[in-house]
């Protein structure tokens, strides 16, 4: 990769990187697509990374597929495709890692320790290997993205990275590998997340500019599903992630959600611009 990368900097090519862990869906496609349209070279990376899996997570079971993945990409016409082995990346002895202090403690963190620390040193890995000019991530996993900008800042990647909006399902569920593991019940009672952003997004165009009483009604409609179970609801800043105590105009938020429907844990959110 190292060589490929090096010659094509020579040849003044502008390298876009979409990293995944594959399955891919119509989300990791439009990533594809941006970085087609922006960029001379795309290449995608498929790498389903055991550092950023807790120990009762799903790494062993996290759904592979890499032919159907690879005839998908062939489609979009992605020029390289990255998938080293769990070996190469952390052989014995691998003792290196990337950590993101502040924004990786929180919600995500929270439940997930360790889990940005796995996140940030995978792309840092795949930033020195790929040497992208551009690297494009899902507003999906709007933490993860805020994340890797602060490491970017932090660490003086010359990369421009760019967060793509969130591509769901004709019924609003966000696309996620994931949602495999969903039985026809829990895929039907997981809409519920979306339908309670969107509540929340009404209740914000309506002038509610209480990041609390918009946190407050979205419990009250969830405490109506006994079979979602909450892990947090969360409303931030959405450039340095924090959390604020009063809704503005001319400023950006997320709405956060995750929870668990059966034994499978979901992450959602929306955007809002407020005028
Ligand atoms: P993965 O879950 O495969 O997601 C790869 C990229 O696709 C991420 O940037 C994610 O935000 C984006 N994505 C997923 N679902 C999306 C959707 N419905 N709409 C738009 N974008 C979506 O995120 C990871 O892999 C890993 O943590 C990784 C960054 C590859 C590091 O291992």
């Amino acid at each position: 990769m190292h060589s490929v990368s090096h010659s094509l900097k020579r040849m003044g090519k502008k390298i876009g990187l979409v990293p995944t862990m594959g399955y891919l869906h119509e989300g990791h496609l439009s990533l594809i697509k941006k970085s087609l349209e922006l960029c001379d070279v795309t290449v995608a990376s498929i790498f389903v990374n055991p550092s950023q899996f807790g120990p009762s997570e799903d790494y062993e079971k996290y759904p592979r597929d890499i032919e159907r993945d690879n005839k998908l990409l062939k489609e979009q016409n992605v020029d390289y495709l990255f998938t080293p082995s769990a070996d190469e990346i952390y052989p014995s002895g691998y003792q290196t890692y990337v950590e993101v202090n502040e924004i990786s403690k929180k919600f995500e963190g929270e439940f997930r320790p360790n889990h940005f620390k796995g996140v940030t040193t995978i792309v840092s890995i795949l930033f020195n290997c790929i040497q992208p000019d551009y690297a494009f991530f899902g507003q999906k996993d709007a933490q993860q993205a805020a994340v890797i900008k602060q490491m970017v800042n932090d660490l003086k990647y010359d990369i421009d990275i760019r967060v793509c909006p969130i591509i769901r399902e004709y019924d609003g569920l966000a696309m996620s590998s994931r949602n495999v593991y969903l039985s026809p019940e829990e895929r039907t009672k997981a809409l519920f997340i979306h339908k309670a952003l969107l509540y929340a997004r009404k209740l914000i165009e309506g002038k509610e500019t209480s990041p609390q009483t918009v946190v407050d009604n979205m419990r009250v409609i969830f405490n109506e599903e006994k079979s979602i179970k909450l892990d947090y609801i969360g409303i931030v800043n959405a450039y340095g992630f924090r959390e604020v105590d009063l809704l503005e105009d001319g400023n950006e938020y997320y709405i956060l959600v995750a929870a668990r429907v059966g034994n499978t844990r979901l992450i959602d959110n929306e955007l809002m611009r407020l005028q």
